[in-house]
């Protein structure tokens, strides 16, 4: 017998990504995982080579990455906090922030992992529903209760890829009590700060409000497997995070890679303009196969299966996978007939493409 674990831990589930294994199948096109499908900036990846010589090294170009990311759009350095992922960073705001007997609030499409981290923490969820699938800021407000110690908001969303409109953050942020925080999750945001006029919330965090923004370097600069994200945040969580987190845990090429990414500005447009325009066709093909899509501003679409047609949801999956495409079903966002696209290179949208007109026409 082992040692058993906090309650709050061993009821939890098994957290599952998508099956991406298709024995059998020579060429697999995977638009699963939200990820870049076009390599990194040429830059980031002869960066994270040069970084290798130094591998014997504790990784010490944090404050580089800090200052790279402060020029680029204009932060303090003090106030950001470079995680391995936003993932890590999540996970200590839900360790500082929760506990037995406080409560967070989600949106309903939020991203899962955020949940389980906080109920892992001891923290319950109060789930607000979104209506048409965009975030409900009343619903929200009125959720927070006196025990809401966070409240977390994806913009734009995963997996609906809507955006809130330009001042919605500011509502919220203003219509929930200053001793709550707001933990913006903004994955995908330079995707839609490269279309849109995109809020990001710095301003607000610059102006004292109690707000944390998270960025990561895993989507548009495509260095998932390098594991950087990364906070703006007030001074004060910026030191009470530090204090919990392992003061190594980013790997000096990923730094090295993430600096040189994010001062490459011209690769960072011609990567956002490639994948709007994949998206674009997608979404024309898409919709004249008969499929219900949601507008998006990142890069991934999601897309439901209308009873009109004569495959469900699951079984289109099913097909799809025969066929070597890999897509992300999305039963447990209680969305059992969507399925969500990543967008992928010009090859792998043009299989997937062909893969899916052949199975619905
Ligand atoms: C909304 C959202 N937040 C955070 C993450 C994880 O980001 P990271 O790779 O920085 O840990 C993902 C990854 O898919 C995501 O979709």
């Amino acid at each position: 017998m082992t040692t058993p674990a906090r309650a709050e831990i061993a009821r939890l589930p098994e957290y599952s990504l998508p099956d991406l294994d298709l024995p059998g199948c020579e060429t697999i096109v995977q638009l699963a995982q939200n990820e870049l499908a076009i390599s990194p900036s040429p830059q980031a990846v002869r960066a994270a080579g040069a970084a290798l010589g130094a591998m014997h090294r504790y990784p010490e170009a944090e404050a580089e990455l800090r200052r790279a990311i402060a020029d680029v759009h204009g932060l303090d350095p003090a106030q950001l906090l470079i995680g391995a992922g936003s993932l890590e960073l999540m996970g200590l705001l839900a360790n500082a922030y929760c506990e037995r007997g406080t409560d967070v609030v989600v949106s309903q499409y939020g991203y899962k992992f955020f949940q389980v981290l906080c109920t892992a923490a001891g923290a319950s969820l109060n789930v607000v529903p979104e209506s048409d699938m965009r975030i409900d800021i009343d619903a929200i407000a009125a959720a927070v209760g006196d025990d809401t110690r966070l409240v977390f908001v994806v913009n734009p969303g995963n997996p609906t890829g809507a955006c809130l409109a330009p001042g919605a953050v500011r509502e919220l942020r203003a219509r929930i009590p200053q001793r709550v925080m707001l933990v913006l999750d903004c994955a995908y945001a330079e995707f839609a700060e490269h279309e849109n006029d995109f809020e990001t919330g710095f301003d607000l965090v610059d102006s004292g409000a109690n707000l944390v923004v998270l960025r990561t370097f895993s989507k548009a600069y495509g260095l998932a497997g390098m594991r950087v994200g990364w906070a703006y945040a007030p001074a004060d969580v910026v030191a009470t995070l530090q204090k919990i987190r392992p003061p190594t845990s980013t790997a000096s090429p990923s730094l090295a890679a993430a600096e040189a990414a994010i001062r490459d500005r011209d690769y960072l447009q011609k990567v956002c303009q490639e994948i709007a325009e994949l998206r674009g066709a997608f979404i024309d093909l898409a919709r004249s196969l008969g499929l219900e899509v949601m507008p998006s501003a990142t890069n991934f679409v999601l897309f439901e299966c209308p009873a009109s047609l004569p495959l469900s949801a699951a079984v289109l999956d099913a097909r799809l996978r025969e066929n070597g495409v890999i897509l992300r079903p999305m039963g447990s966002y209680d969305l059992p007939n969507h399925l969500r696209i990543s967008i992928g290179s010009r090859d792998e949208m043009a299989r997937a493409g062909e893969v899916l007109t052949r199975l619905l026409t």
